[in-house]
């Protein structure tokens, strides 16, 4: 890819990711939140991290399916931007809809599943987003990073159900989020399932440059032994 062709697929993902929160700005001035705007306002930010989110987590089986290598550059800003609006439809929780009652926040965390999913889901989001830093991913080694950033999985789990446990009857979006989750899944588990094949073949680990098809999280490694294997981010 081109330097040019580069640079304008970066401008097209810092819109893309930005336009959502726009929107809302917009709608909020023209006075469009509909008649109940906390709930409108909550759900557009939820709704919001779950796409985030899952875009995240799509690149790897695109790279996998495909060979493409360059989309995976930015599954770490579409994971913090997920992060963000997840952070911020927590805000809206926290803020508007129980003005700082810790102890009732508390009492809706433990006797509300759906809400002790979702808070869960966001919980497991802070390490990652914490080390989504290059220096982090060098001070942790590719391999390790890899690991904890399989977190992302459990999270992405834990966000359908949390949505599939309030989604209203008669809506078919939260099965459409299960069923993207479930092929990431599926995809990652098959080459992982490969690769295992291939690694206990009579004719021993294959030798040679590894097909990227065929590999999980292996991207833009990097020449250093510590850092091979972690992603190389664009921002
Ligand atoms: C990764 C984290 C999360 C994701 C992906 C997520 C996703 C969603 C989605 C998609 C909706 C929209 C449901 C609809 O349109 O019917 C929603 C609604 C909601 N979420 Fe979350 N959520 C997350 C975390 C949280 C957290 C931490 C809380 C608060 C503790 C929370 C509380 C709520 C509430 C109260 C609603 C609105 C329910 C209603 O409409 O009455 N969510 N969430």
């Amino acid at each position: 890819m081109t330097r040019r062709t580069r640079i304008a697929v970066k401008v097209a993902v810092w819109t893309a990711c930005l336009t959502p929160l726009a929107l809302l700005g917009w709608r909020a001035v023209s006075d469009d939140l509909t008649a109940n705007p906390i709930d409108f306002i909550t759900d557009w930010l939820g709704r919001w991290t779950m796409r985030l989110l899952l875009a995240s987590l799509a690149l790897t089986p695109v790279r996998i399916l495909t060979g493409w290598g360059w989309p995976i550059a930015f599954r770490r800003l579409l994971g913090l931007f997920a992060f963000f609006h997840g952070t911020l439809h927590f805000g809206v929780w926290i803020v508007v809809d129980h003005y700082f009652a810790w102890a009732r926040m508390g009492e809706d965390i433990l006797k509300r599943p759906y809400i002790t999913v979702g808070v869960t889901a966001l919980v497991l989001m802070v390490p990652l987003a914490l080390t989504s830093t290059a220096g982090m991913i060098r001070r942790l080694g590719g391999r390790n990073w890899n690991r904890l950033h399989r977190l992302v999985y459990v999270t992405a789990v834990l966000a359908v159900l949390h949505f599939m446990w309030l989604a209203k009857t008669g809506r078919i979006e939260q099965y459409l989020y299960a069923l993207i989750v479930a092929v990431v899944l599926g995809v990652r588990v098959a080459a992982a399932a490969r690769r295992m094949v291939a690694r206990s073949s009579p004719r021993g680990p294959r030798t040679g440059p590894p097909d990227p098809r065929t590999l999980g999280e292996v991207e833009g490694t990097s020449a250093s032994p510590r850092t091979r294997g972690a992603p190389r981010a664009i921002d």
